[in-house]
């Protein structure tokens, strides 16, 4: 059992080994960090808005701005964890970042077909989904005064909405749960436990993954039409596979702070858009780590996935549970069987004790 439990702690170092510092997506430091950072225009159209009145123009099909979007949203709420207020990490320790990440390697991969420049295409099924994971929280906040600052407008193209009233018309479930995290944020007394790392599972990853989740599975019919844009059959079903694991990845609520996301996204997600002729695990421009979790990914079909999601709910339905599912899909590209004894552990753990009331 010793034996067992070392060789798990030296799979997991020398996975964690890749990356530990706090490396922020691409071009962090340009992108606006308040709403009076964006360019001021007088032509506002909004209805809430008098006419004429000047405001703040937000364009979420540049990646500046989009990033700026998050940057405002986790700069307006790492104050308000309570288990990242008093860490060395500050932002990075936000469990948002690892939003700005995604969107961060989306552009580095070009997945938001930037092509070289800034400008995230209207045609990208990846920023067309990342939308709903950006656009929403940071509506959502405003509407709950967690985020201030001048008036703003934000550019509408095709059927995305871009305003709250707009949003909660065309995606009512993600407006609600996103507002229902930052209620938690903002009303730390209903939510208050001594043990932190419970504290961060229960009231600050399980909304988070609860409104992620949400965003995802009412995104995904809205930017359908988007699929058969990606270049590849290959890069179809990857993008299809990430979001489905995401939802497994949300049940186990794994940390969504910068360093374990950046830990993540290195060792398993691929740097470029699949081709037809890629094979995993022999795609010989992609570390082996990427290779395994393409190949796993990509052996998942979608009759298999419902019976591995209901499989996945009685196993990470406490938080004990949770603790060894989280090791579990970690290493599961790397080490089946490793994976497979968390799997058991947690389990056994429902088995025994149950689930948890949240
Ligand atoms: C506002 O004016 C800018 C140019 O100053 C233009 O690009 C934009 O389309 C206008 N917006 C509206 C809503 O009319
Ligand atoms: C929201 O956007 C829609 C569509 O652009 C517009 O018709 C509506 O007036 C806007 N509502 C508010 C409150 O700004
Ligand atoms: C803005 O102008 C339009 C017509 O140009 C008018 O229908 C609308 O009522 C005006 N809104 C406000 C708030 O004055
Ligand atoms: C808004 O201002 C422009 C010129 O700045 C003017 O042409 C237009 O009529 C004004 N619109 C309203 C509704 O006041
Ligand atoms: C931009 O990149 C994507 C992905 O590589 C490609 O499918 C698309 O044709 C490119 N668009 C232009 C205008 O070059
Ligand atoms: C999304 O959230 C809404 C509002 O809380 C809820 O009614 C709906 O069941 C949720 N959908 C999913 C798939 O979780
Ligand atoms: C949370 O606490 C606030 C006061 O701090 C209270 O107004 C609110 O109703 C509570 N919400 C829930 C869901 O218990």
């Amino acid at each position: 059992m010793l034996l067992y439990i070392f060789i798990v702690q030296l799979l997991i170092l020398s996975l964690n080994a890749s990356i530990n510092e706090q490396r922020f997506p691409t071009l962090w430091f340009e992108a606006p960090s308040s709403i009076s950072d964006y360019p001021l225009v007088n032509n506002c159209s909004s209805s809430s808005i008098m006419n004429n009145t000047s405001c703040r123009l937000i364009d979420p099909w540049l990646y500046l701005d989009r990033l700026g979007l998050y940057k405002i949203l986790i700069q307006s709420t790492t104050h308000l964890m309570k288990t990242c207020s008093t860490s060395a990490l500050f932002d990075g320790c936000n469990i948002l970042v690892g939003l700005a990440a995604q969107l961060g390697w989306q552009f580095d991969s070009n997945r938001l077909f930037s092509n070289g420049t800034r400008e995230i295409s209207i045609n990208s099924w990846w920023g067309s989904y990342n939308y709903y994971l950006s656009v929403i929280p940071f509506l959502a906040a405003v509407d709950k005064g967690i985020i201030h600052g001048d008036l703003f407008q934000i550019v509408k193209r095709d059927n995305f909405c871009s305003n709250s009233s707009e949003c909660f018309n065309q995606v009512e479930g993600p407006m609600i749960e996103w507002s229902l995290f930052f209620d938690r944020l903002l009303h730390p007394g209903n939510c208050s436990f001594t043990d932190l790392n419970y504290m961060h599972d229960r009231c600050y990853l399980g909304p988070m993954w609860r409104a992620h989740t949400n965003s995802t599975i009412n995104a995904l019919p809205i930017i359908e039409s988007k699929l058969s844009v990606l270049p590849s059959k290959n890069e179809q079903q990857f993008g299809l596979g990430w979001v489905n694991v995401l939802v497994l990845i949300g049940m186990a609520r794994r940390n969504t702070n910068l360093v374990d996301m950046n830990n993540c996204q290195d060792l398993y997600l691929p740097k470029r858009i699949l081709r037809d002729n890629d094979r995993p695990p022999r795609i010989t421009d992609l570390p082996e780590t990427v290779n395994l979790a393409l190949q796993l990914l990509l052996s998942i079909t979608i009759d298999s996935y419902p019976e591995l999601v209901d499989d996945w709910v009685e196993a990470t339905c406490s938080y004990k549970a949770r603790k060894d599912a989280r090791v579990a899909i970690y290493i599961v590209p790397v080490n089946k069987i490793v994976a497979a004894a968390f799997v058991v552990s947690a389990e056994a753990e429902i088995l025994i004790y149950g689930c948890d009331d949240e």
